[in-house]
């Protein structure tokens, strides 16, 4: 069999999966496969799939299951992906973790489920002060995590922009959204004996040693 490893980093909207999942990319050689990502790429494209995205998105519900689906399937057989992916937003229901454990299971499966806790008083804070690059899709934040100039990337010179759906309002209905159909999936993976549950409310760097720690863990028990 040829084995691959996949992660999936599980958190309530702000808790730092993106952050995370970059920074791992980098130190373990596993592409980040953001269905947001892709979703917010595709509306930049003004592509038939980023339309259709965005009008769930500017809700703050989530996109139909079976285009979502399709969509990291096809993401998953890319040559990038030969050796397994972090996954950052999928899956957000039962549904599409049943369709992740299929995808999976001719390469051994789900390796590791990290579950980034924080409040939702501090998902609030993350959220309304994230600005992210336009160009690299970099994430900062006005206070915790601020470019060296104002308003541009750090990495590109890209220009730092809000996203849409970063509007309070939005962002409570993104809470309301993951607890009803996201937080089942805790239960799901811990069943499995695939979770471990992390403190968020920390330093970026300090989340990102401990989930190095674990998942190379992962990879050397494999
Ligand atoms: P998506 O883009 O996945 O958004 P989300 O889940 O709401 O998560 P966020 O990106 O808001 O938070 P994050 O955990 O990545 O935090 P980040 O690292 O940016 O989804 C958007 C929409 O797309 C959905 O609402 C839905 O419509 C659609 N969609 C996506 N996937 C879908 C799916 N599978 N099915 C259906 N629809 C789907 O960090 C947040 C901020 O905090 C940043 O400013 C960062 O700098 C800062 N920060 C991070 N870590 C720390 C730290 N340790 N200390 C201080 N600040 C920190
Ligand atoms: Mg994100």
């Amino acid at each position: 069999m040829n084995r691959r490893t996949f992660f999936v980093l599980l958190g309530v909207p702000g808790a730092g999966k993106g952050t995370q999942a970059k920074l791992l990319e980098e130190r373990l050689g596993r592409p980040q496969v953001s269905t947001g990502d892709i979703f917010r790429y595709n509306l930049k494209n003004k592509t038939a799939l980023g339309l259709l995205a965005q009008s769930y998105m500017d809700k703050g519900e989530l996109v139909p299951d079976e285009v979502t689906i399709r969509m990291v399937e096809d993401r998953l057989q890319q040559a990038d992906a030969a050796q397994g992916a972090i996954l950052d937003g999928f899956p957000r229901n039962l549904i599409q973790a049943e369709a992740l454990g299929r995808m999976t299971a001719p390469y051994g499966g789900i390796s590791l489920v990290p579950l980034i806790h924080i409040s939702d008083e501090e998902a609030m804070l993350r959220i309304t002060g994230r600005r992210v690059c336009r160009s690299c899709g970099a994430v900062y934040h006005t206070a915790f995590n601020p470019p060296k100039a104002e308003g541009v990337c750090d990495l590109d010179g890209g220009e730092l922009y809000q996203r849409d759906d970063d509007k309070p309002e939005t962002v409570r209905n993104r809470l309301y959204v993951y607890y009803k159909q996201t937080s089942p999936l805790i239960g799901y993976y811990f069943a499995k004996g695939l979770l471990v549950e992390l403190d968020g409310k920390r330093s970026i760097e300090s989340v990102q040693s401990e989930l190095i720690g674990l998942l190379a863990e992962k990879e050397v028990a494999q």
